[in-house]
């Protein structure tokens, strides 16, 4: 079964109160999910491979490591998941972007593909599937699937706020992906909200209604 990480490093637990809050605007709202996203970088690259070098430093020749060159792609889930592109990015600024698209089908209430763009050698990277929030779970279980049908064999999904109810769909349904999240709230309200959440990541990342 996937394994559920909750990162309440101070830090992070500090922005994202702010991030909750409904009097923040969209300038700061933007800035903080950035910074979180970096601190989640952070905390997620820990099982980074690393190997030994030397270095000649002014005093002698060390030993010393150097991460082992995996190849990294992230892939945020349009359009919330690309308020956190950039924080990630800060700390592996060579990871490659894809992109997924997704609508929900009107009549089947089901997520649908309607776009996804990836890097080229899919199957020797490990990804990093990024949305601000894990709802249902339903658009993360279809971004996954998208990534797999095209050859990906290692990823994990990273966001900021999860619903129980998400959390398992992921679970159940892909358990080699783990996951990563700032967040784990008390559930999801009648139109799909989190609760408590922070409202429409979208529309406060953006500015709309
Ligand atoms: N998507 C959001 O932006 N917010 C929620 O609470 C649930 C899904």
């Amino acid at each position: 079964m996937s394994k559920v990480y909750v990162f309440d490093h101070p830090l992070i637990q500090h922005k994202l109160t702010y991030i909750r809050d409904k009097n923040t605007g969209t300038k700061e709202f933007r800035e903080l999910v950035d910074e979180v996203a970096t601190l989640m970088a952070f905390e997620i690259t820990r099982d980074m491979p690393v190997e030994e070098i030397e270095v000649e430093t002014p005093v002698t020749v060390a030993k010393t490591k150097v991460l082992s060159g995996k190849k990294l792609a992230i892939v945020p889930i349009l359009r919330a998941g690309i308020g956190m592109v950039d924080g990630v990015l800060k700390l592996i600024p060579a990871a490659k972007v894809g992109h997924i698209g997704l609508y929900r089908d009107p009549e089947t209430l089901k997520p649908v593909e309607y776009y996804a763009k990836l890097p080229a050698d899919v199957e020797e990277r490990d990804f990093i599937i990024v949305d601000p929030m894990l709802a249902t779970g339903g658009s993360a279980v279809e971004a996954i699937n998208s990534l797999k049908k095209r050859g990906a064999k290692s990823i994990k999904f990273m966001c900021l706020i999860a619903a129980p109810e998400g959390v398992k769909v992921i679970q159940d349904e892909h358990p080699d992906v783990d996951i990563y999240i700032a967040a784990l709230d008390e559930k999801l309200d009648d139109h799909g909200y989190i609760v408590p959440g922070l409202g429409d990541a979208g529309d406060r990342l953006f500015g709309t209604k």
